[in-house]
């Protein structure tokens, strides 16, 4: 047995102004998990501690929580994989989400974001026109499983740096679900999901990994470039400047081995788009009284054939 101290994040909004901490010590194995850890505190000491749990298995997704400062789910997590050595383990409620009461936060921007998916398949015909179910041959389900996995947990969204900047941003988990209808070949809605996923902000997914820490290793970052490439592959949404920004990077670097940035700029907004050139002109003249506008002009670099060679490889779509 282990003495475990649990310092935990108090709040309640119907009372409280400003949140507070309170520390409880019990007794119980060092391989426990911290959910179990919890669920004792609340049962022996404090039975005013708030926090989400269903089915202690990493099945549900609901005790998905700040451990020592990292987001995860508390039932997958053992108290000697993080307790400090004083035996003092932290836990707070997600970031990026509204406190309601202690670890408990509310969902809804989460969940609306989701809904405004229509997570359910939308078929071309009726299943009535079907003398059996329809079939998905297993090259097509292997695309889906690994998003199927997801327990909406959140957890990727709590990790999110752009959500916790851009709350419309639609989030790692609603893109990973977007995928997995826009790559189902029983939808028939690929290009109306591609554009409304479009109009969340898919593109401003700045692809920093943050979110490739999933319990469920659903790996939303590497669905949210499936979904870009599909976007770009079915030509949706190509006057939007995300779309545009990407296939400029990468055809500059392409071209010279280098980003040219003042080509990124001419490409991303739109060389005759006066009106917007205009509204980035004050930041150019900013940058030119400081000694650091990009040449207009970049040279390629030596053996930039061989940069071209990647970019062949890997079939990178370029403007
Ligand atoms: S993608 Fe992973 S981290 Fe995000 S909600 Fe789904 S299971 Fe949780
Ligand atoms: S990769 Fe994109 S969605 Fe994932 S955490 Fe970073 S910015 Fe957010
Ligand atoms: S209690 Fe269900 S995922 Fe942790």
């Amino acid at each position: 047995m282990a003495q475990i101290t649990l310092d935990v994040f108090r709040f309640d909004e119907a009372v409280d102004v400003v949140p507070h901490r309170s520390q409880v010590t019990v007794d119980v194995p060092e391989t426990t998990t911290v959910l179990d850890a919890l669920e004792t505190a609340k049962a022996e000491v404090d039975g005013s501690i708030s926090f989400r749990r269903s089915c202690r298995s990493a099945i549900c997704g609901s005790c998905s929580m700040n451990i020592n400062g990292t987001t995860g789910l508390a039932c997958k997590t053992p108290c000697n994989t993080v307790m400090d050595k004083d035996g003092v383990i932290q836990v707070d409620p997600m970031p990026n989400f509204q406190p309601m009461k202690d670890l408990v936060v509310h969902m809804d921007p989460f969940w609306d974001k989701y809904t405004r998916l229509k997570p359910y398949l939308q078929p071309a015909d009726r299943d009535e026109d079907h003398a059996t179910e329809r079939r998905v041959s297993p090259e097509d389900m292997k695309k889906l499983v690994d998003v199927a996995n997801c327990v909406m947990c959140a957890t990727c969204y709590a990790l999110c740096p752009v959500v916790s900047v851009d709350p419309a941003f639609a989030g790692p988990a609603a893109i990973a679900y977007a995928y997995r209808f826009i790559e189902d070949v029983r939808d028939s809605k690929r290009d109306e999901r591609i554009a409304q996923i479009s109009e969340d902000y898919l593109w401003l997914c700045a692809h920093c990994y943050a979110c490739s820490y999933c319990p469920k290793h659903v790996d939303p970052n590497d669905r949210i470039v499936d979904v870009k490439r599909a976007a770009i592959a079915d030509r949706v949404m190509m006057n939007e400047r995300g779309p545009r920004h990407a296939l400029t990077v990468n055809r500059t670097i392409r071209q010279t081995g280098m980003l040219d940035e003042t080509e990124l700029i001419l490409g991303t907004i739109g060389r005759f788009n006066v009106r917007g050139l205009l509204k980035v002109a004050p930041l150019g003249l900013r940058m030119a009284a400081k000694g650091k506008l990009p040449p207009i002009f970049l040279k390629p670099i030596p053996k930039v054939d061989e940069v071209r060679t990647i970019f062949d490889a890997l079939e990178v779509p370029v403007a």
